[in-house]
């Protein structure tokens, strides 16, 4: 097979702030809902905290250095809005932004692109005590945040997100609460689904104001494939396709709701949302997608609101995370978007897998056989979709670090660079040496072997 890689193609890993800066209250920053939901009893195990994690806030240019021993092009990181707005909205703390100056900075000067998403789960708690995204005004709130960021830095920012996984915002954060803020409502869930996607549109219009680069949103995709040819389970399997891919998709690229949704939600879902819909649809420059696992999907009637179940594929190999090894499903993701949306262009913005690495290195290496399996297959993936015509110009490793899984804490970890979060020291592991070899030798034996 040719290289299937554009030479402008962009090699990338990526982080979100809370997961890996630590001091997260520095230099006047206001707390955020991660804050607080990490500092409450039994949210995150182990009662692990974001207050040092990679403490990539200070170490962020032996970071950069080790991006460029990686030899990357891009590197993915999120903007902590509480650092820029500690109220959420009004007095700007310069000493939050100029992190972000020296980051950036820092990553020019390595010749790396800085790709910025400012929304990655870490809403001002201030902002969530004035209702969060279930207020409407969240969507000025956004904006204003945005405009911010953009006078700041767009020079210097190669590609803008708004938005981090929305689903996983309102899922995690509103529905089933094992994410910030914890809340457990259907009403709230699609409340704030919706406000989530007016911030989108207010942020991205702020950004035609005043932008210079492009600006997209990145959303996560899991393929939902039927547990068998029954009716029922091919029922249960679009219901979860809507609710998962097309909730955020349908409106953001076509102005429309799925129709299933309002069933799914059922007194929960409001006619408003489906009247503004056509609003949230603004023109953006770039899709990201995050990609991780498929679900084979069965109707089960006791399931709360979607009526389906996963089916656990046995003879599959699953990650630390119990998410199944599919790289199929990221070419399917691709293609899929591709046809059902047109012609946006698409970047992987995460793609990764926690496997279990050994606490601190061996002999001064970290040897992770099955993450470097991980991701040369997924990397196939991409060049089988790019050798079919679907228009895809980055990739992204999630992620750069080993860092706080969310409510997972530091238990699970998806670095190609693994820290030893007792010392704080990094390590590349074998994987990011595979990862830095592909990018420069697609063509070569990792490559062509099996393929
Ligand atoms: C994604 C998140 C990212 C990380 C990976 C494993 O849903 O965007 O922050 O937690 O999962």
């Amino acid at each position: 097979m040719t290289n299937p890689f554009p030479s402008r193609f962009l090699w990338g890993a990526a982080t979100a702030a809370y997961q890996v800066e630590g001091s997260p209250l520095a230099d006047g920053a206001g707390p955020s809902i991660w804050h607080r939901f990490s500092h409450t009893p039994g949210r995150v195990a182990n009662g692990d905290t974001g207050d040092v994690a990679c403490d990539h806030y200070h170490r962020f240019r032996e970071d950069v250095a080790l991006m460029r021993e990686l030899g990357l092009g891009a590197y993915r990181f999120s903007i902590a809005w509480g650092r820029v707005l500690p109220e959420g909205t009004g007095r700007v703390n310069e000493r939050g932004l100029d992190f972000y100056r020296r980051l950036v900075d820092a990553l020019r000067e390595a010749g790396i692109a800085p790709v910025a998403t400012l929304y990655h789960w870490d809403l001002p708690a201030a902002l969530d005590d004035r209702g969060g995204w279930l207020n409407r005004d969240a969507a000025d709130w956004f904006a204003e945040y945005a405009a911010v960021c953009y006078r700041a830095l767009d020079d210097r920012i190669e590609l803008w997100a708004t938005l981090n996984e929305p689903w996983v915002v309102t899922d995690g954060g509103y529905l089933t609460g094992v994410l910030a803020p914890g809340h457990r409502s259907a009403f709230e869930a699609a409340r704030a689904g919706h406000n989530l996607l007016r911030a989108h549109a207010a942020a991205v219009e702020a950004y035609r104001a005043e932008g210079r680069g492009r600006i997209g949103v990145v959303v996560n995709i899991e393929p939902k494939h039927p547990a068998s040819d029954r009716p029922e389970d091919r029922a249960a399997a679009a219901r979860a396709d809507a609710y998962l891919n097309r909730h955020y998709l349908d409106p953001l690229l076509l102005g429309r709701y799925p129709e299933e949704l309002a069933g799914i939600y059922g007194e929960a879902w409001s006619e408003v949302f489906d009247r503004e819909a056509a609003a949230v649809r603004v023109p953006i420059d770039w899709l990201g997608l995050n990609y991780y696992t498929r679900n084979v999907v069965r109707h089960q009637p006791d399931v709360w609101p979607l009526a389906a179940a996963r089916v656990r594929q046995s003879r599959s190999i699953h990650t630390e995370t119990d998410w199944e090894v599919y790289p199929a499903g990221l070419e399917e993701a691709l293609r899929w978007i591709a046809g059902r949306y047109g012609s946006v262009p698409l970047y992987v913005t995460e793609n990764g897998a926690a496997f279990y690495d050994p606490p601190s290195p061996i002999d001064g290496r970290i040897d992770d056989p099955l993450r470097i399996a991980y991701l040369r297959d997924h990397l196939r993936a991409v060049g089988r979709a790019l050798a079919a015509g679907v228009d895809v110009r980055g990739y992204f490793v999630w992620s750069l670090l080993d860092n706080l899984e969310w409510s997972h804490g530091f238990s699970k970890r998806f670095g190609i660079v693994h820290v030893d979060f007792a010392t704080l020291a990094r390590t590349i592991k074998a994987s990011g040496h595979f990862y830095a070899g592909f990018k420069t030798n697609h063509e070569g034996p990792a490559y062509a072997s099996n393929a």
